[in-house]
């Protein structure tokens, strides 16, 4: 008899791993925050422009665009209030970028000013923040150093993928997605199917070794098969009748699935018992015992 080849099966697990780096380069590459474009005089205008624009940012907001002033919540010498204090908060001395990303994106009780400032005075206020009541930091907090500081994937955009919700994953993901699954499916089961059939092939007879347990077994998953039949159709009833009424109610399509899905695992599972421990077989076995490999 011929052996089941193990050449297939190692392509396709080859191919499913190159598509799985394909997979990662695309999820990377969606996934990674848009890049901060860097203009120089934006840079030149930032140590220049705090003292005054950031402070006066930081007290009174800018009202015309509906940005509230910091110090309502973080206190006029950033003593904190509503808000964390300020003055002297290792978190933000130690990751300046932080403050950039907090004002811009908000967090909490803490709104975000996207839109209610622009750039320039979000810098200010960021380095006001960070020069101010005993704060220091070496150098003046600039687009680069955001960008920096940024992480390779945007955490919001990542949460929202790692979760699979629908409209953030893009088509060409979930085409490989799926393709990796049949090939990978297709490859170990072809492997194991080789493994499975060994180096040395006879046909013999697979015998019958019925046990208690096996009897027992097949008795539920019979059982099984029938209440779930009932189950199904008494759900189908009720579904067909929700449909006709005056008001049609919606049918419960979940129930009607889950059974019908239970119908199917119980008859699979009463074939399978029947076949393993009730039937004589005429099979390709491992050696001359009548035992399969597993
Ligand atoms: C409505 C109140 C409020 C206003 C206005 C406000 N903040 Fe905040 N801010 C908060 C709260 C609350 C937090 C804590 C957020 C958290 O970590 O959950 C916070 C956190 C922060 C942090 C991070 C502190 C840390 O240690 O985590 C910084 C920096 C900051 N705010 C700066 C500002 C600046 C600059 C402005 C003005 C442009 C501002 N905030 C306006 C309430 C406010």
């Amino acid at each position: 008899m011929e052996r089941n080849d193990a050449t297939m099966p190692l392509v396709a697990i080859f191919c499913a791993a190159i598509m799985a780096v394909l997979l990662l380069w695309q999820f990377n590459a969606e996934t990674a925050p848009k890049p901060v474009a860097v203009d120089p005089a934006v840079v030149a205008s930032i140590s220049k422009d705090y003292p005054v624009l950031g402070k006066q940012v930081y007290e009174a907001g800018n009202p015309a665009k509906g940005a509230i002033a910091c110090q309502g919540c973080h206190g006029a010498q950033g003593e904190g209030g509503a808000g964390p204090k300020l003055a002297g908060d290792e978190k933000i001395l130690k990751d300046p970028a932080y403050v950039y990303t907090i004002v811009t994106k908000g967090k909490g009780g803490m709104p975000s000013f996207e839109g209610k400032l622009d750039d320039k005075e979000i810098y200010a206020v960021a380095n006001y923040v960070l020069h101010s009541w005993g704060n220091t930091v070496e150098k003046p907090l600039t687009p680069d150093i955001v960008a920096a500081g940024q992480s390779k994937i945007d955490p919001a955009v990542l949460k929202n993928r790692g979760r699979m919700v629908p409209e953030d994953l893009k088509l060409p993901e979930i085409f490989l997605g799926t393709f990796i699954m049949v090939l990978l499916s297709y490859g170990l089961i072809g492997l194991y199917s080789h493994w499975a059939e060994g180096a040395e092939l006879h046909p013999g007879i697979h015998k019958v070794r019925a046990t208690p347990v096996a009897t027992l077994l097949i008795g539920t998953t019979m059982a099984l098969t029938v209440l779930f039949t009932i189950l199904f159709v008494r759900q189908m009833n009720i579904d067909y009748q929700g449909w006709a009424a005056k008001e049609p109610v919606m049918p419960n399509v979940t129930k009607e699935g889950f059974y019908s899905a239970m119908i199917i695992l119980m008859i699979a599972g009463t074939l399978a018992l029947y076949k393993k421990y009730f039937m004589d077989d005429e099979v390709v076995i491992e050696d001359a015992t009548g035992e399969f490999p597993w």
